[in-house]
């Protein structure tokens, strides 16, 4: 076998790979997909489940309210930081100035009393730089450091008199 066959018979097996492979989506009532892919060249059946609401991650609502009782809500989806909802949004109040690198404390907020028990436990690093703020409380959070997850929606917190 010469070189120019060689290179005619590497040509055709992607070829066939291509014409055998599948991909199926299935719409899950209103909240996701179910996506099968059929790789026939190779025998597999790869399927995955993506919970969807609204695009691919679920929608989740974070009320802020300002010192002044200003109120803003806003609808993100899960996977990002609170800080990272506020910011998006132009949330008033929330600098983040290290951009939730845990170095900065320009995103302090309080988090409603009902709501601690869901937004996780403080980390060393983000313990130490409350620690140096003189407004901190009992429910004083980085909201870089609180990731949104389907349990925090309806999440409320708010942000301190001075961060304006
Ligand atoms: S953004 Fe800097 S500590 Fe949160």
């Amino acid at each position: 076998m010469n070189s120019s066959q060689m290179e005619q018979t590497c040509l055709i097996v992607p070829r066939e790979a291509f014409y055998t492979t599948q991909l199926a989506v299935f719409k899950l009532g209103a909240n996701g997909y179910a996506v099968f892919c059929w790789l026939g060249f190779l025998g597999i059946v790869a399927a995955s489940i993506f919970p969807v609401e609204k695009g691919f991650g679920f929608m989740v609502n974070i009320q802020f309210i300002e010192h002044d009782g200003s109120e803003h809500s806003v609808e993100v989806a899960t996977g990002g930081s609170v800080m990272q909802a506020a910011v998006t949004n132009g949330v008033p109040g929330i600098d983040a100035d290290c951009g939730g690198s845990c170095s900065c404390a320009t995103c302090h907020v309080y988090v409603n009393e009902q709501w601690l028990g869901k937004v996780g436990e403080l980390s060393p690093t983000e313990e130490a730089m409350l620690s140096l703020s003189t407004d901190r409380k009992d429910n004083s959070r980085l909201s870089c450091q609180i990731q949104v997850t389907e349990e925090l929606d309806g999440l409320v917190v708010t942000t301190p008199e001075f961060q304006f």
